[in-house]
């Protein structure tokens, strides 16, 4: 179980305290009961804008629309009393200014009561994260492979495996954290990148597929649980199958309803006399 206080939660504030003191545990969610069954072991829960390709079947998340984060963002923190939860901004939702960045993710911490929420981006980002967390929005910075830029990056690549991309990557860990980002997420980048920008800043840094080297990790819930039978990305690890029990269960339910063997009397109400 998470060691946090049972009352309250979690604060971006203590979330940032964990660093060099508590490796911090975190897991994606989008729905009410996934953010209530997860809650007492993460310390935070980000709702990702991953939930476009894997709730939504899209090839990408860029069709992910502010909308749709709210109402799932909205969901989680109905389901989580403990986390801290973190809402993925989608694209084309804060790149435009620094206003349209603040009307819409001030929009998402309104209606959705989540503590923060995460931006992807580089240096040309550094400006609007200063410009929100000036204005009260607790920002996540989020750098390495950044799947909002999969169009420019070529597709879903590890990155920072040369030296000028580890340099920029420091460059940027380094700026946002100078702004006054609670965190950073790191994603899919070679180990040795993500060991150096860990040290390099005294906000922690969450890694998925970033190795062990980070202050903390993430995974997309559903392939930690094998909800996706055909492919399970390499940096995630399967801690169960349940595809396979769930899918029995709907067989069963499918063997019985067509042999009437379901409902039974206890699950029918039956008239007064
Ligand atoms: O969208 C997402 O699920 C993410 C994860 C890396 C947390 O950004």
């Amino acid at each position: 179980m998470s060691t946090h206080s049972k009352n309250g939660r979690i604060t971006t504030k203590e979330i940032t305290a964990m660093k060099n003191e508590s490796k911090i545990v975190s897991l994606t969610a989008y729905t009410k009961p996934m953010a209530e069954l997860m809650d007492p072991y993460v310390d935070m829960i980000i709702v990702g804008d991953s939930t476009g390709m894997v709730a939504y079947g899209f090839d990408s998340t860029l069709p992910v629309t502010l909308d749709m984060m709210i109402g799932h963002g909205a969901a989680v923190v109905r389901g989580a009393r403990r986390a801290c939860v973190v809402i993925d901004m989608p694209f084309g939702t804060y790149q435009e200014s620094k206003e349209q960045a603040f009307r819409n993710c001030a929009r998402v911490l309104i209606e959705t009561g989540a503590q923060a929420v995460k931006l992807e981006g580089g240096i040309e980002l550094v400006e609007t994260v200063e410009f929100l967390v000036l204005r009260g929005i607790p920002v996540m910075a989020h750098v390495g492979l950044k799947p909002q830029h999969a169009n420019v990056m070529g597709g879903f690549k590890v990155q920072a495996g040369d030296n000028a991309s580890v340099d920029r990557l420091l460059r940027e860990v380094e700026s946002f954290t100078a702004v006054g980002a609670f965190s950073i997420l790191i994603e899919g980048v070679f180990e040795e990148a993500a060991r150096r920008a860990t040290k390099a800043v005294d906000v922690p840094t969450v890694g998925i597929g970033a190795s062990p080297e980070c202050d903390g990790q993430v995974l997309v819930t559903e392939d930690i649980l094998g909800l996706f039978p055909d492919f399970t990305p390499k940096f995630a690890k399967r801690y169960a199958d349940l595809s396979k029990p769930m899918q029995e269960v709907f067989a069963q339910f499918e063997n019985e309803v067509r042999d009437g063997s379901f409902p039974t009397r206890k699950h029918c109400f039956g008239m007064k006399p």
